[in-house]
């Protein structure tokens, strides 16, 4: 009998870990944006959504660490994943993807996928110690307006304001901030976008019937989220008034 070891550990038990882990991270990206959209009503509306989440108490942290499970299973398989292809792949491989009517450029969309996955992992650190952890480091939210004082855990009262700072034309980095997270939106489109057919391509589902109209949904949702992600650091050095202001 094969046992969880060999099926999680085989070829097929690798790509199938790595699509799961891409579809947590997919949930957890979509709901994000739709949580941050609520940066685009005001003060009020995101630090009530922030003070909603905060209030789930000890079952955030369970859901933290569960997507730190989802996002290290994602960055583990996807290397394994791409370690293997890279030695296994051949001519008579090649020559049957595209039969199935997948990509002949295979490799490049491999290498294309663990550049763009790397970056997306160094903008989650700074992501996470600029948001998530930013009163570990500081005791205070910026300057001038955002001089607000954040103490340990009741960080998230404020959080509008830090989202506002970072990307607040008084930020003597606001302009850097707002290049970098809008750069980095378009890798994530790109990155979800060739995520999400290319899991369908691995279990089998891009054939020729059903190949138009998955590439037009991956195309569909990964602009959404680039789109969606793209506009909030703009919006907020655009249209946020300062604090009080
Ligand atoms: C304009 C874009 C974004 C903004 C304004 C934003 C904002 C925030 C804020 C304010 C927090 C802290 C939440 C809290 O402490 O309750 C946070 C946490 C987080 N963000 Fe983002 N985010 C953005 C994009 C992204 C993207 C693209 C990803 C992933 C690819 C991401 C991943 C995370 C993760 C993993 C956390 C930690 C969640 C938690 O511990 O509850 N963020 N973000």
């Amino acid at each position: 009998m094969v046992s969880w070891k060999q099926v999680l550990t085989s070829s097929v038990g690798k790509k199938i870990l790595n699509g799961l882990s891409a579809i947590g991270a997919v949930l957890f990206v979509f709901a994000h944006l739709g949580g941050n959209l609520t940066l685009l009503g005001g003060q009020a509306a995101f630090n009530d959504y922030a003070a909603k989440l905060h209030a789930l108490g000890p079952l955030l942290y369970v859901l933290e660490f569960g997507l730190i499970g989802v996002f290290l299973l994602h960055i583990v398989t996807s290397l394994a994943v791409t370690a293997e292809s890279s030695d296994t792949r051949s001519t008579d491989y090649e020559a049957s993807q595209s039969s199935k009517g997948g990509p002949s450029n295979y490799g490049f969309a491999s290498n294309y996928m663990i550049i763009s996955g790397l970056f997306l992992l160094v903008f989650m650190i700074v992501h996470l110690v600029q948001f998530r952890f930013r009163h570990w480091w500081t005791d205070t939210i910026g300057q001038g307006a955002w001089d607000i004082g954040i103490t340990g855990s009741d960080y998230y009262k404020h959080l509008y304001a830090t989202v506002d700072w970072t990307f607040a034309p008084a930020n003597p980095l606001g302009e850097f901030w707002v290049l970098f997270y809008c750069g980095v939106m378009l890798f994530l489109g790109f990155h979800a976008r060739h995520g999400i057919w290319s899991m369908l391509q691995t279990v089998g589902a891009m054939n020729k019937r059903w190949k138009t109209g998955i590439y037009g949904a991956a195309l569909v949702l990964g602009l959404a989220l680039a789109v969606g992600f793209f506009w909030l650091p703009i919006h907020m050095y655009v249209f946020s008034p300062p604090p009080g202001g």
